[in-house]
């Protein structure tokens, strides 16, 4: 008895878990530190150090972000979306979907945002409130959403998904809906001041309606996805939300899911909810982001057919922005504590023991991925240079061989536009708008954009 009074004693002390979770066969969650999470991913990839990333606040200092042309292009020459890993080029659009773009996404998947699992749960929608409300002078009816994540497989973390749809309460038949991943800034957040720019990126107060109601105006739907409700937006959350759920509560492995990957996935079931509800046209859903959720609206509309178009503001580096490029924000910032839990963990050996031109993958494939679907790529002017505007035109420019080849119109031009100049008649959109860190200027030319495709 004794003895085995002390062998539980002993148990509890090494496998505090042991005593925590009795009720079922459970692993305790790691609680770690975005810095220990970080660490422990290092030490997974046998690195010892990671290049530090550019410095966007201070211009003198000595790895201050680059704003040069003339130094912005170490690595002109991009991989070629139509080269096959074995060399072989491709001519049809039947070996694009067959064989070349599912090279792509494993690119993607293994290195750079990592691999949504095979077995993510099923999620039940619940309606929770419907609300005849007002959106400006707009009538419509509300409905609050939320997706209730089955954890039977790890009961220790719970995910609901919140998500937000407006119909116009006169609609008479199924309408379009646009939905944008909502960025909820915590009170008292502030955009980091702007290497280029004596302002702060912190978007200004919008003038005139607001994206919903421009978009109502139109007579289609607006919806809001809240991403943190599906995964927190720093790196002591991955082993919480859905990727911790997956994880049972542990580290990731090197190729496991980034919170970009998770955001999507969170939007691909708003989609399956779509699909269900009569008020909504579900072939015609746009999806809209800004900045980090401009990421993830490109990671979405690359990885889910059925988004049908994509509004993808200010997404820089790991959006639309080419990875090759020095300017602005670099591989080295998103790799670096404060990010790095948007990509896969592989993503952070192209900061350290390779580099940016190691990548077998860059930005211009991530937007070729959504081809032959209409895509508008947006970033601002004064204060937005992080993103590197310019980088990502260049993106969009070298995506075009698969839009042509899909049958579909590229920008037009390979000429950088000057700025607020639309080049929104093919099927690939660039517009750098003279403000700052905002998605708020390019709405209605987005609006029109997508009205090609949706009236
Ligand atoms: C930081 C980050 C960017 C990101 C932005 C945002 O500036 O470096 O990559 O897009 O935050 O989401 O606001």
């Amino acid at each position: 008895m004794k003895n085995l009074i002390i062998f539980f004693l002993v148990a509890f002390a090494i496998f505090p878990a042991f005593g925590q979770n009795n009720t079922g066969n459970y692993p305790a969650p790691v609680n770690f530190t975005a810095e220990q999470d970080h660490q422990n991913m290092m030490d997974q990839l046998h690195i010892k150090s990671l290049r530090p990333g550019a410095d966007g606040n201070n211009p003198n200092a000595p790895n201050a972000a680059n704003y040069d042309e003339a130094k912005a292009n170490p690595y002109p020459i991009l991989p070629d979306p139509l080269i096959m890993n074995n060399g072989k080029r491709i001519t049809t659009a039947k070996q694009w979907w067959k064989k070349r773009r599912p090279e792509i996404m494993e690119d993607f998947d293994r290195e750079i945002y990592g691999r949504v699992p095979a077995n993510t749960p099923k999620v039940t929608w619940e309606v929770t409130a419907v609300i005849n409300e007002k959106i400006g002078d707009i009538p419509v009816i509300t409905k609050k959403l939320v997706g209730h994540v089955d954890n039977s497989s790890y009961p220790l973390d719970t995910v609901n998904i919140q998500l937000t749809l407006s119909i116009p309460a006169d609609a008479a038949k199924p309408v379009p809906v646009i939905m944008q991943f909502g960025f909820v800034f915590p009170p008292g957040f502030h955009f980091p001041k702007r290497p280029d720019g004596k302002a702060s990126a912190t978007p200004p107060a919008p003038t005139g309606p607001s994206w919903q109601q421009q978009v109502l105006t139109k007579g289609w739907g607006v919806a809001i996805l809240s991403p943190k409700s599906v995964q927190a937006d720093n790196g002591a959350g991955l082993t919480k939300g859905i990727i911790g759920l997956m994880n049972k509560g542990q580290p990731r492995k090197p190729d496991d899911w980034g919170a970009l990957r998770a955001w999507a996935w969170g939007a691909s079931r708003a989609m399956d909810y779509f699909e269900t509800d009569k008020a909504v046209n579900a072939k015609k859903v746009g999806l809209e982001g800004h900045s980090r959720y401009g990421k993830a609206a490109l990671v979405t509309m690359a990885y889910d057919q059925r988004f049908a178009v994509a509004y993808v503001s200010s997404s820089g580096e790991g959006g639309a922005k080419l990875s090759r490029r020095n300017a602005g924000e670099l591989v080295e910032n998103v790799a670096g504590t404060g990010e790095y839990h948007w990509m896969a963990g592989n993503f952070l050996k192209y900061a350290g023991p390779l580099h940016w031109n190691d990548m077998p993958v860059d930005a211009h494939e991530l937007i070729a991925l959504c081809a032959p679907r209409p895509v508008f790529i947006s970033g601002g002017q004064k204060g937005d240079g992080w993103v590197d505007a310019r980088g990502m035109f260049m993106a969009t420019v070298a995506a075009a061989p698969v839009y042509n080849l899909l049958g579909k119109k590229d920008l037009g031009t390979t000429d950088f536009p000057p700025v607020e100049t639309s080049l929104t008649d093919g099927d690939l959109a660039f517009r750098q708008h003279s403000s700052g860190h905002t998605d708020v200027p390019n709405w209605p030319f987005f609006i029109d954009f997508a009205s090609r495709y949706f009236n």
